[in-house]
This record gives structure tokens, sequence and C-alpha cells, in this order.
């Protein structure tokens, strides 16, 4: 693999406080990447030109940003529910689809008719919208089988869309999603095969476990239940957490040590105080706001508990088919109230420390080559100019994957 130097950038976020600040910016910066792995990024005044083979790139005073990483998405599944996004805007909630037979359980029949082929194939288009729009690490959940077979399978999908595409790949098993009709009335002999019979089988393809606990899916019980025995899988927790109603989950997942609690709509200061103490990082979805036209969480909360925060999509065909994390940055801005200096973090190392990657999400030596050219010379426009693409070239471990701007997403 050649070299890459990137240089010629009017102002590199490198997320590197050695910079000063936050975002460690660097005006007039350079990223030199060696054998896929950043070997050094500062003012290209202070760069000492390597002498081996190295391919060039000016980017002719363009922002540079890290990666991002998207730490939270289904987009392993069939089918779509347009239909439902419909009804909704008409008036229907998505609890009452749900307990309709639809929702999560609509998409989990799509999911198992469909070959692994036609899994893969669907799953990989979506995460190369994803990459087009600058996302170079995703983390996806199975969570559309919820049975032996189909939850297998789709971290095998999972686990081909890491191996076989540009993608950097963290999966999460998420058989606890909601409990399958079939086992409508017996839940517990349902908790039992995830914890005897799929955990066992799904656990050597997967890095984390989470459970949605929530009104109408997990309790706080099943959710630990499951939760500890993932554990002694070799698998991390993760929680979706107080988005439907308040539940305990959110103090569940501190107590457990969980690598992040995602959604939070309901959680109260208390709990930011609980995950902050943990060091779970809190997960913000704010493409699901939006789609579900439900309040949007408030920063200041955030900011005001001390908590790590990293923003992801939730990309998932029910509650946000959202790809682009560049909207989730301008959503983030706009309806959250975050700084487009927290959004950008939280969308880059928020996301690399949610899935307990402490390299990633940042440009410095020996994180990974992953960045993305802006066509912009400030990180800003990302929340200025909402719905664009401004990824005008994507690296990934060193390698162009994108050159031009994908479709918006
Ligand atoms: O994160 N909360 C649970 N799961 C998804 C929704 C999945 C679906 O509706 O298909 C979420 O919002
Ligand atoms: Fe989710």
């Amino acid at each position: 693999m050649a070299d890459l130097l990137v240089h010629g950038i009017g102002q590199l976020v490198t997320n590197d406080p050695a910079h000063g600040g936050r975002l460690g910016i660097v005006a007039d910066g350079a990223v030199l990447i060696e054998s896929g792995v950043v070997a050094w990024a500062g003012p290209e005044g202070l760069l000492s030109r390597p002498s081996g083979d190295v391919t060039e790139i000016d980017v002719s005073g363009a922002a540079v940003i890290p990666g991002f990483v998207d730490c939270h998405t289904h987009v392993a599944f069939a089918g779509d529910r347009a239909d439902e996004f419909a009804m909704r805007l008409r008036g229907a909630t998505y609890e009452e689809i749900m307990a309709s037979g639809g929702g999560i359980a609509s998409t989990v029949q799509a999911t198992r008719a469909a070959t692994d082929d036609e899994l893969f194939a669907a799953t990989a288009e979506r995460t190369r919208r994803m990459l087009a729009a600058g996302t170079t690490t995703v983390e996806i959940k199975s969570g559309y089988g919820l049975d032996f077979t189909t939850e297998r399978r789709l971290l095998e999908v999972i686990t081909r869309i890491g191996a076989e595409t540009p993608m950097e790949v963290i999966p999460t098993f998420l058989g606890a999603h909601v409990v399958p009709p079939e086992f409508a009335d017996d839940r517990e002999e349902y908790v039992r095969r995830v914890i005897g019979e799929m955990l066992p089988s799904c656990a050597p393809l997967a890095r984390f476990c989470d459970v949605f606990c929530d009104r109408g899916a997990f309790t706080t019980g099943e959710a630990r239940a499951i939760l500890v025995a993932a554990a002694e899988h070799g698998l991390g927790a993760r929680m979706h957490a107080e988005q439907l109603a308040v539940t305990g989950a959110a103090t569940l997942a501190a107590e457990l040590g969980a690598a992040s609690a995602d959604h939070l709509d309901h959680a109260g200061l208390g709990d930011l105080e609980a995950l902050a103490a943990a060091g779970t990082v809190a997960v913000l979805l704010p493409g699901v706001s939006l789609s579900m036209r439900l309040p949007f969480p408030d920063a200041a909360a955030f900011r005001e508990s001390g908590v790590t925060v990293a923003i992801a999509t939730d990309a998932n065909p029910g509650t946000s088919y959202v790809l682009s994390m560049q909207f989730v940055v301008a959503l983030a801005c706009l309806e959250m109230g975050m700084t487009p200096e927290e959004a950008v973090w939280s969308a880059t190392r928020g996301g690399a420390l949610a899935l307990g990657l402490h390299q990633h999400g940042c440009l410095r030596a020996g994180s990974p080559g992953d960045l993305v050219v802006l066509d912009a010379d400030s990180y800003v426009h990302l929340a200025y100019q909402p719905g664009a693409n401004l990824a005008r070239m994507v690296v990934k471990g060193g390698v162009p994957v994108l050159s031009e701007p994908g479709p918006t997403s």
C-alpha cells in the first residue's frame, strides 16, 4: 500500500487536545498516512517530507475531519416500512403499529425470508451510502432475526460487510430487540433461548451485546440477565435506554459498566450523572426525534452532567432511515442545541469512545488513516448546510475510497 500525504489543508480537525481545544484544530495542516495508519498530523510547515513512495493530495485549503464513527445502527435488514411511515404521518403511533404486529416484527418477517446474499446486497448498499457521506467505521446490530438461525446469519452478513467492503464494522448482537410474535405468550422462554442458545452461537461473531430495554420491549430484570450472560461470553454491554419511557435502564447501564446507553430521551439529570461516573458514553440519536416527530433531547442537560456524548444515526427501517452522519451533526446543532464543535467531536471521537476504539475518531500518530476532505473551508458548514453531502473525498485506512461527492443520503 502506497503511503498517502494529504496536504494544503486549510482547517485540520485532529481531535487531539495536544493541538489545543477540544477539536485540536490545526491551520494549514497536513496528514501523513503510512501503511494505513496516521504517522504524523500537524502544521504543514513542520512536516519532514517522507522520502519513499508517497501519493500526495493537495486539497487546496479545504477542511479535513476524522472519518465519522457511527456507533449505533441497525442497517442489516430486508424490506422497508415506508407504508408504516405514511400511516404514522396520518396519526398512528409507533407503539400502536408495533402492538398490531407491524413495526419491528414486519422487518423480522422480511429479514427471515431473505437469502444471505439478498441481506448482504441490501446492507452493503446502505453502508456504501454511509461511506459516501464520510462514515468510515460503523457499528451494526443484529436484531431483525430474533431466532437462532437468522440472528447468526445476520452477524455473518455484518462480518462480511467488514471483510468485503472498505467500511470498518463493529458487530453487536441484539437478539433482545423485541420478543418475537411466536413467543408473545412465553417471553421467559424467549429470554432463556437468547441466553442459552443464541448468545453462545452469536457471541464469537460479535463485539457487543445490546438490549432494547423499554416499555413494550425488555424489562430491566431481563436486560440484566442477558447482559451478565453476554459478559461471560466476552461481550461488552450497550443498552437502548429510556427511549420510550422511564424504566431505570440508564442506571442499570451505569451499574453494569456498559460501553454506552443510547437514546436517553426520558433520562433525568441523575441518570446522566450516573453514566458520567461509570464512564458510560451517552449516545444521542436525533434522527429518531426527527423521523418520529418527537421532542429532541436537550444538549444542555448532557453538558451539565459531564457525561461523554456521542451522536449516531440509529439507521433503521422504522424510526430513523438516516444514513448520513453529516445530517446527524446538523440535527444535533439545530435541534438539540449542540455547538458545531461539540457535534463534530461527538460524531467522530465520541462515537469511537462509545465503541471502545481508543485510536479511532482522531488524527494523530497511531490512529487509523480515516479522514474526510470537506467541500468547505470549515467544519461548521456541516451544520450550516443541512442535507448537503460535503464529503469531497473519503479516505479509509490511507486509501481514497470515494473522491466524488456521493448521493446525499
Ligand atoms: O433504535 N429502539 C429500538 N430499535 C430501533 C427501532 C427499530 C425499528 O423500528 O425497526 C430504534 O429506534
Ligand atoms: Fe436503535
